[in-house]
């Protein structure tokens, strides 16, 4: 089986969801207004990686609009795996840019889950999602 449904009516604007996917952590984030507003506010030479690592979009820059599922940009999906060595990173605002921090060797990601400081060379990276309806996302 190499995708799955996830029910996601019950996720609260600024929480998340954590599911396992393929036998790893994947977050289902829907952001509040704040959260996107400081991911849009930052321009793209201020990012380690510039590529938007989102599995759905090709070779794109790492815009926040390229990071996630819809337009409004309130839903983020991503592995929640370290592009270090592979940790699973701290969410709901932790570190330095308010998004993820992973413990293991102090990578910083912002609210889109992008790499801003320490080891980690990646984006966190978008897997294949799409909405089946308003509260059902199929991931693979
Ligand atoms: Fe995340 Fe090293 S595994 S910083």
């Amino acid at each position: 089986l190499s995708s799955i449904i996830v029910d996601i009516s019950g996720v609260e604007v600024g929480t998340q969801l954590r599911v396992m996917f393929l036998g790893k952590p994947v977050f289902i984030r829907r952001r509040s207004q704040e959260e996107i507003d400081k991911a849009r506010a930052v321009s793209l030479d201020e990012l380690p990686d510039a590529i938007a690592r989102n599995a759905n979009k090709g070779e794109v820059d790492a815009s926040d609009e390229n990071r996630t599922m819809d337009e409004a940009g309130e839903w983020l999906v991503m592995m929640g795996v370290c592009t270090h060595l592979g940790c699973v990173p701290l969410g709901d605002g932790a570190g330095d840019f308010e998004g993820w921090f992973c413990p293991c060797h102090g990578s910083h990601y912002d609210t889109a889950g992008r790499i801003r400081k320490g080891p980690a060379p990646e984006n966190l990276p978008v897997p294949m999602a799409v909405f089946l309806d308003e509260t059902t996302i199929k991931l693979g």
